[in-house]
């Protein structure tokens, strides 16, 4: 969603707030824009709907862009004065800078609702993620004391609060900002600039991600890693309303709501520059789809011993006598993320003999659901910023529940709202549908059902030890299907007109296809529904067009997961009944399997592996099929239309 970048020090801003903005871009966004210090006491504030590059343009147009990126610590050349914030500084080469990209809550997208929002006098900027909850009651009070609004946005009451604030407190931004905060209700991420304060910048948040750090020639602030990556690897997280002052020399202070000084315990980031770029792949979709196989081994690492034939979760804060006496699980999540949740639910039930329920995170508290001190409820989230989720697991925690978090984000909200946290080894995901955080989601809830029922006495550790051994294969198999493409590429080409796909499978092979469809609705805006195939004589078999049994163009395609399994018999002839009515059916079944050549000429071979550990395997063809669909129909498969990667809103 929205992105925040601040950057104040002794080298251009412009280049460290376009490239941090471009690194955000992946968030999804409609609108970007600048507002620097540029001197004689007053902002430059520059915007546009649309994207980061039409802000460069708009920058490169008037001769106000900087060209280089680079944080050496070379001090430039500011023109006449070469004191940060001094008299005349030209926009490209101000030191103290706020940047965002909007994406649209509170009024249309357009350049005067974009970010950085103004004050009255036009010395205050402010940019903003999230949503100020309380914002049409301050709005209307502070247009009663006449300020005047020229955007249709919430933030701008921000900017405006300040304002006043700032005059109360004798001209002091930080406990302006401080007395901002306490007015706001709802969630924001704010970094905030004034004219008159050269070099300084203020940054705080509630319920939205922001993270500091210094860099080699000053502070920078972000709402996302990626954006300070490549300035410093070590970051600081602030807690719900705190303040962050960033100042030119680099130095930061910290500050709690009631104004005393803390000092957080910084964080490394764990990942690589590499991870935030391309790396050679046309887009990061792809990218991400190969790292699979180093992102499964990576997850399953070193939770298992040979030696003891025993899974270990030391982090796990509840002991063997607590997980002993658990009673009941639920999975809350959202997306792609519930769809590990349905295969983790399965794989619990089946292994720890417990009883288990997958929730979709934004129905969960709206249900009044049964939740006690002896459920454990495991939240699972990439982002570990999603709003559905985290307000399900604030729930389970108020019901006296031990929540454990699965995220891929060091530091991320989920991390703080939980009991106990468990890290997917993904690393950055920057394309929107998510894929590898799927694969790695999936890999660590199938360790964690061999560990809950190997505490709770259900399994013997031979057994644990067995799908193990077979796990240590996946990486090598997922990387066999990633070499050889031809069949997926060929089955999507297949269904490059197609207007609707169903996808059906039994067991996990059903929750295989949630998750194919969801990948191929999101990225190709292709139609796509995914049935158990057991149910689409009950209703769904009526959307297969029957001209499809004379005309081949007009066939409904019908993705088949068609792998060896206790329900294969029933799958083929789920297939016949499709096929009979005139469907195009693709299989993806197991490599070897003839039966399968004889139904259909579209089939995609994978290796064979133990149906438990088959949506490892399956989900990737499906990733790639939809990913090809998406690209015939010429979209962005990295940015798809109307979708976030951290949807923080509920
Ligand atoms: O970050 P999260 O895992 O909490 O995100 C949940 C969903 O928003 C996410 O999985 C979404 O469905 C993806 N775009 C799917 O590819």
């Amino acid at each position: 969603m929205c992105g925040i970048v601040a950057f104040t020090g002794t080298s251009p801003t412009v280049p460290v707030l376009l490239n941090g903005l471009r690194r955000l871009e992946y968030r999804g966004y409609d609108s970007a824009g600048l507002a620097l210090q540029t001197g004689d006491g007053s902002l430059e504030i520059i915007k546009r709907a649309g994207k980061v590059a039409e802000l460069e343009q708009i920058l490169e147009e008037t001769g106000k862009a900087h060209t280089s990126a680079d944080d050496s610590g070379t001090k430039p050349a500011l023109g006449e004065k070469d004191t940060p914030g001094a008299a005349n500084t030209p926009f490209s080469q101000a030191t103290t800078g706020i940047g965002h990209t909007r994406w649209a809550t509170h009024g249309v997208p357009s350049e005067a609702n974009a970010h950085p929002q103004h004050d009255c006098s036009g010395s205050i900027a402010v940019v903003h993620n999230g949503i100020i909850e309380n914002y049409a009651i301050l709005r209307a009070e502070l247009q009663g004391r006449g300020h005047r609004f020229v955007s249709q946005t919430d933030t701008e009451v921000v900017a405006h609060l300040i304002e006043e604030e700032y005059a109360a407190a004798h001209e002091d931004l930080v406990l302006a900002v401080r007395a901002t905060v306490a007015r706001l209700s709802g969630s924001f991420a704010l970094a905030v600039c004034h004219a008159s304060e050269p070099g300084l910048l203020v940054v705080t948040r509630n319920d939205s991600p922001l993270v500091v750090g210094k860099t080699k020639t000053g502070a920078i602030a972000a709402s996302d890693t990626p954006a300070l990556i490549e300035y410093t690897r070590e970051v600081y997280y602030l807690d719900d309303r705190d303040l962050a002052v960033l100042h030119e020399n680099g130095t930061l202070h910290f500050f709690d709501p009631a104004g005393s000084a803390i000092v957080p315990t910084p964080v490394t980031i764990e990942w690589d520059l590499e991870d935030a770029e391309r790396g050679g792949y046309p887009d990061f979709m792809l990218k991400e789809i190969h790292e699979q196989p180093r992102v499964v081994k990576d997850t399953i690492a070193g939770r298992y011993s040979a030696a003891t034939g025993r899974i270990s979760f030391e982090e796990l804060a509840l002991s063997p006598r607590e997980l002993k006496h658990i009673e009941r699980v639920i999975i809350v999540a959202c997306g792609t993320s519930y769809h590990a949740g349905l295969i983790g639910r399965d794989l619990m039930e089946t292994w720890a003999r417990l009883p288990v329920e997958t929730a979709v995170a934004s129905e969960f508290r709206y249900r009044n659901p049964l939740v006690t001190p002896k459920t454990l409820v495991i939240a699972i989230s990439q982002s570990g910023e999603t709003a559905d989720t985290l307000e399900a697991v604030k729930l389970a925690r108020l019901a006296g529940a031990h929540v454990l978090a699965i995220t891929n984000v060091v530091g991320s909200r989920i991390t703080r709202e939980a009991n106990t946290v468990l890290y997917i080894k993904a690393h950055l995901e920057i394309a929107v549908a998510a894929t590898k955080s799927f694969l790695a989601q999936v890999a660590l809830l199938t360790l964690f059902a061999l560990y809950l029922a190997q505490e709770r006495g259900q399994l013997e550790s031979g057994a644990v030890g067995e799908v193990y051994a077979a796990m240590e294969q996946l990486p090598r198999q997922i990387a066999g299907v990633l070499e050889d493409t031809a069949s997926i590429i060929s089955c999507a080409s297949e269904c490059g007109n197609a207007q609707t796909a169903l996808f059906i499978g039994r067991g996990v092979g059903a929750t295989i296809c949630y998750e194919g469809a969801l990948k191929l609705k999101e990225i190709s805006y292709v139609h796509a529904e995914a049935f158990a195939a057991g149910e689409i004589k009950h209703g769904p078999i009526a959307l297969i067009n029957p001209e499809g049994l004379t005309d081949p163009q007009v066939q409904t395609p019908v993705v088949a997961m068609a792998c060896k399994s206790a329900t294969y018999d029933k799958m083929l002839s789920n297939i016949e009944e499709v096929l009979a009515r005139g469907a195009k059916v693709i299989a993806v079944a197991t490599a070897g399997d003839t039966r399968i050549a004889e139904l259909t000429g579209h089939v995609i071979f994978i290796p064979e592996v133990p149906e438990c550990l088959s949506p490892l395997v399956a989900s990737v063809p499906l990733q790639l099929f939809a990913r090809h669909i998406a690209l015939m129909h010429g979209a962005n498969v990295d940015q798809p239309r109307n979708l976030a990667k951290s949807v923080t809103v509920e």
